[in-house]
């Protein structure tokens, strides 16, 4: 057992770290880069392949017939884990890509990009990368997103890639049969420019922006998917090339096809509640 005084000095610290600014500000003394007026790190992460790596997504989002009943869809967004190993199609990936990280425009000559999901500072300090399996035109293996141009660039195939996903996602073997797998870096700088020592809660948050607009693409395309806070941090680093200081995984999401009869099969996952009786 943990000794109980690191416990509780660790959850000190974790509890400090999401109140954020108190009424009397702690480091009077700190200035943001921002304000220091040095340079402002780049919008977006550099190509990481040659153009030839590189796939243009489709945008003509309204040929997916998608559901539009706002209502029924917050409504009925939940996490899946049961999927049927379909293929996807290039499109519905497209809008997932473009609804989670998607640029709508750019303020100033470069000083930031207005996108699908809001972010403090608008900062945009996520990176998206995939484990592709099963995607219509797509080779599977894995692929950077690139929000300025809406492409995927190609990084390369991945040996084993059922077993890539389980051992990234701390063993969570049923993410193994997702057709594609988000896994979202963080480039800290780009919020520290701004937010420096209070930039890291300010990032949780606006991740928690992205992750609800892909529950929310998917409940609209009908596929399935589940936020996954439990990932291996070096893994996942070693699948994308990250050096996990600069750049390093933040958050993941499985998402793949569904069919409603597997409802009861998903209730599984919550039958120790009764078991136990919680
Ligand atoms: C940040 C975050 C991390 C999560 N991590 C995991 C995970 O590692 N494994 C898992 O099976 N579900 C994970 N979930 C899904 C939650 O268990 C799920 O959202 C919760 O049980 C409520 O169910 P619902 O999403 O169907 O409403 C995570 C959800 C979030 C938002």
């Amino acid at each position: 057992m943990m000794d109980e005084a690191l416990q509780r000095e660790l959850i000190q610290k974790g509890r400090a770290f999401t109140k954020g600014d108190g009424r009397e500000d702690p480091y009077p003394d700190f200035e943001s880069d921002q304000s220091l007026r040095r340079p402002q790190p780049p919008l977006v992460k550099e190509a990481m392949a040659g153009a030839e790596a590189r796939t243009a997504l489709p945008r003509d989002f309204e040929a997916l017939g998608m559901r539009n009943d706002l209502l029924g869809v917050i409504r009925d967004r939940r996490s899946n884990r049961v999927y049927t190993d379909q293929t996807m199609t290039l499109l519905q990936l497209s809008f997932l890509l473009w609804a989670t990280q998607g640029v709508k425009g750019i303020r100033g000559k470069a000083y930031a990009t207005l996108r699908t999901v809001p972010c403090g500072g608008a900062r945009h300090e996520f990176e998206t990368y995939l484990i592709v399996r099963k995607v219509e035109g797509l080779a599977p293996g894995a692929y950077h997103y690139l929000p300025m141009e809406h492409a995927l660039e190609f990084l390369g195939p991945v040996e084993d890639p059922e077993g890539a996903v389980e051992r990234s996602l701390m063993g969570q073997k049923w993410a193994a049969k997702a057709s594609v797998v988000f896994y979202w870096s963080m480039v800290p700088y780009r919020a520290e420019w701004r937010y420096g020592i209070y930039a890291h809660r300010v990032a949780m948050i606006d991740a928690g922006h992205v992750g609800q607009n892909l529950y929310l693409a998917c409940t609209g395309l009908g596929l399935g998917t589940c936020g996954v806070g439990a990932f291996c941090h070096e893994e996942c680093a070693e699948l994308f090339g990250l050096d996990g200081e600069e750049e390093y995984v933040v958050y993941t999401a499985p998402v793949g096809t569904v069919r409603e009869e597997d409802r009861a099969r998903e209730q599984a996952f919550y039958r120790f509640v009764e078991d136990e009786g919680l």
